[in-house]
């Protein structure tokens, strides 16, 4: 059976791209059904439309309240009956509501090497600490910031001559194999969450 994918993105949608790419494959086992993004015009949505994957966007300034956002985010989301949903460079937290719709199959890619530097400046906050190896990690969202629990990392060097663009660039290499390859496995074999360890398979 061919996994559905619900893919949320808020950019330029360079993992969401690899994800379609290995989707091309039925042996990989997924299919994105849907793409979804927090903002209009953005290179992550025409990445879906033009492989003519459905797309939608809920702007947190419509709606009246975060929560009333967040609802109608789940609900959207809940309309492709996805059986895994894959924060690729979504840069919003979600919320209560959605957690209770989809809680336990929505995982996020966090561009640093967790516990460590969560939050919305991974790249920057890892090179001002001068860390000589970072990378990304693969999670399980819950309610928290960067805290859910790890499905798996990846690991780069930091170079001396490093800015915080060529620091991510290499980041985002390793994160987008990263994650081809853990959605695949976790998309073929299943998986399993037991307290803060995750199985796959
Ligand atoms: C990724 O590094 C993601 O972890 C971070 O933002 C980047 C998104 O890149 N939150 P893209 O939109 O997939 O190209």
């Amino acid at each position: 059976m061919t996994a559905r994918l619900v893919v949320l993105v808020s950019g330029s949608g360079t993992n969401l791209q690899a994800l379609l790419d290995a989707c091309a494959d039925p042996a990989y086992g997924a299919e994105v059904v849907a793409v979804g993004a927090d903002r209009g015009d953005i290179e992550g949505l025409s990445r879906a439309e033009r492989v003519g994957v459905p797309t939608f966007v809920l702007k947190v300034g419509d709606f009246a309240t975060r929560e009333a956002w967040d609802a109608a985010l789940a609900e959207s989301v809940a309309a492709y009956e996805p059986d895994l949903v894959v924060l690729a460079g979504f840069m919003k937290l979600v919320g209560s509501a959605f957690l209770t719709r989809h809680g336990g199959r929505v995982v996020n890619t966090h561009p640093a090497l967790s516990p460590s530097f969560p939050g919305m400046h991974g790249p920057a906050d890892a090179l001002e600490y001068g860390v000589k190896v970072t990378g990304a990690t693969l999670f399980v969202v819950d309610p928290g910031v960067d805290t859910g629990q790890i499905v798996a990392q990846t690991v780069v060097p930091v170079e001396d001559d490093d800015t915080v663009e060529s620091l991510h660039e290499r980041i985002k290499v390793a994160e987008r194999a990263m994650l081809v390859d853990a959605v695949g496995r976790m998309a073929r074999e299943g998986f399993v969450v037991t307290g803060r360890r995750v199985r796959i398979g």
